[in-house]
Parts: C-alpha cells; sequence; structure tokens
C-alpha cells in the first residue's frame, strides 16, 4: 500500500510509521530521519537563506521545499509500497506530491495542542539506533539507556520548549491547509491520537486495510 500519514510534531506520526512499515511491509519514508542524517550538507546552491538544513531544523522551522522534494522524490521513486511520515508540510508540497505518486489511504492523526508539547518536550532518543522513549510515557528499564541497543538516550536540539512552540505554530500556518486540502477525499481517515499507542494503532491497522 500507498500511506501517508499526517498529524502535528508530536502526533505519534514516527510511532506508528514504525509498526506500518512492519505490519504492511513497507519502506518507512520520513523526511525528518533523512534531513537529521543530512543535517550538514551544503545546499547554498539552491539559493536558501542558510547553507545547511541544520539552522531551519534546530529553530523549528521548514527547511526550503526544493531540498525536501528531492529527498522524497528519491526515496519514492525506489519504494514499492510505503508509509510517507513528515511530508508533504505545506500546499506547495502536496501540489509536488501529487505529480510523483497515488496515495491508497490518508491518516490523520489528532492530538490536542497540550498533549503534543508535553511529548515533545518529554521524548529522549536513542543517540545510536534511534528508538523513541519518554520521561513519562515510555521509560527505559534504566534511566538513560536504551533498552535496545544501550546506547545513550538524548533529547533532540528541537524538542525545547522553544522550538516546540515555533515547530506547532509553523504547523498551524503551514500544514493544516494540507490536512484541510486532503479531508474531503474518500480515502481520507481521521484517527484519534489522543490515547494510548496500541489504541491507535487498532485504528491505524483497520485503515489501511479497508483502504489499501
Ligand atoms: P520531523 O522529524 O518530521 O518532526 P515532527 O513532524 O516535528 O514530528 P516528530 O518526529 O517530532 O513527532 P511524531 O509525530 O513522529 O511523534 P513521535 O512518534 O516521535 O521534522 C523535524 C524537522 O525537519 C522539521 O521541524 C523541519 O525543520 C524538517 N522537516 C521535516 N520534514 C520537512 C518537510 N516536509 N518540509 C520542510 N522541512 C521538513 O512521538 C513523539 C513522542 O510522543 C515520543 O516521545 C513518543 O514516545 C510519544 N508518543 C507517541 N505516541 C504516543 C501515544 N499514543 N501516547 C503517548 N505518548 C506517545
Ligand atoms: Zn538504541
Amino acid at each position: 500500500p500507498h500511506v501517508l500519514i499526517l498529524g502535528a510534531p508530536g502526533a505519534g506520526k514516527g510511532t506508528q510509521s514504525a509498526r506500518i512499515a512492519d505490519a504492511f511491509d513497507v519502506e518507512h519514508v520520513t523526511t525528518g530521519d533523512a534531513l537529521r542524517a543530512n543535517k550538514d550538507m551544503d545546499i547554498s546552491d539552491m539559493d536558501t537563506e542558510y547553507d545547511t538544513p541544520r539552522e531551519y531544523m534546530e529553530a523549528g522551522d521548514l527547511v526550503p521545499d526544493a531540498v525536501v522534494n528531492a529527498i522524497v522524490e528519491e526515496a519514492l521513486s525506489t519504494a514499492d509500497g510505503y508509509v510517507l511520515d513528515g511530508y508533504p508540510r505545506n500546499l506547495e508540497q502536496a501540489k509536488e506530491l501529487e505529480d510523483m505518486t497515488e496515495l491508497d489511504v490518508i491518516l490523520h492523526l489528532d492530538v490536542s495542542r497540550d498533549e503534543l508539547v508535553d511529548r515533545l518536550t518529554g521524548r529522549r532518543v536513542c543517540d545510536d539506533c534511534g528508538t523513541n522513549y519518554h520521561v513519562e510515557f515510555d521509560q527505559p528499564e534504566v534511566e538513560g539507556v536504551c533498552d535496545d541497543c544501550g546506547g545513550d538516550l538524548v533529547q533532540r536540539d528541537d524538542d525545547t520548549e522553544e522550538a516546540v512552540q515555533n515547530r506547532l505554530d509553523v504547523f498551524d500556518d503551514n500544514t493544516q491547509p494540507v490536512i484541510d486540502h486532503y479531508s474531503d477525499r474518500d480515502d481520507f481517515v481521521a484517527v484519534d491520537g489522543e490515547r494510548a499507542p496500541d489504541a491507535v494503532w487498532d485504528d491505524v491497522e483497520a485503515a489501511i486495510e479497508s483502504n489499501a
């Protein structure tokens, strides 16, 4: 299946996408991870304000469209099935995506702003394998240590209170219109994301099964 997962920062897109990739044997295409792996690539020839993605990401601003469009186009060209996470984040990106591929199901994880702030500021990520934890909701067995690989758990640069508030404002201004744009399609499914991951998953799995 070709799955698009939409939602605000912290809505659980990464968490649910990992399960989707596993259960439906599709590729997890995520612009956030791709950009974090290439934070210092030189984008100055793309006529951008900053020379690398890093400056945009640490502030919680969007990386310029040209950079992100190229990443997604490349990733989708080699993926058979996929779950696309983190893109499109504005209407211009949505238009690009329409020329790249056809979607089978569009999921929207809906979560309130207060909950998003708690999830993001409390998130900790394994420095080695990237697994997500949370200081309250998803603690590792040993504080600060990854259950899977023993790596150190760290806070993402953009999970500080200030960057989180900016990310949520950027979402309201740029990405909410994308959700509104897709919301009258027959294959659009809104999921209440403000529940435990297993409960969210039940709805996510059912939505994909009935649309793909
Ligand atoms: P990106 O990496 O895409 O970050 P994001 O959208 O801000 O999303 P997150 O990864 O923070 O949240 P998530 O929804 O995946 O939630 P998660 O499952 O981790 O983008 C980062 C930056 O890259 C952007 O700011 C921008 O600069 C740039 N960028 C990326 N894409 C771009 C694009 N298309 N255009 C331009 N720039 C782009 O969960 C969050 C936390 O909550 C975790 O701690 C988790 O354990 C916990 N949690 C998850 N589910 C639940 C639940 N059901 N109950 C309780 N806790 C939960
Ligand atoms: Zn780890």
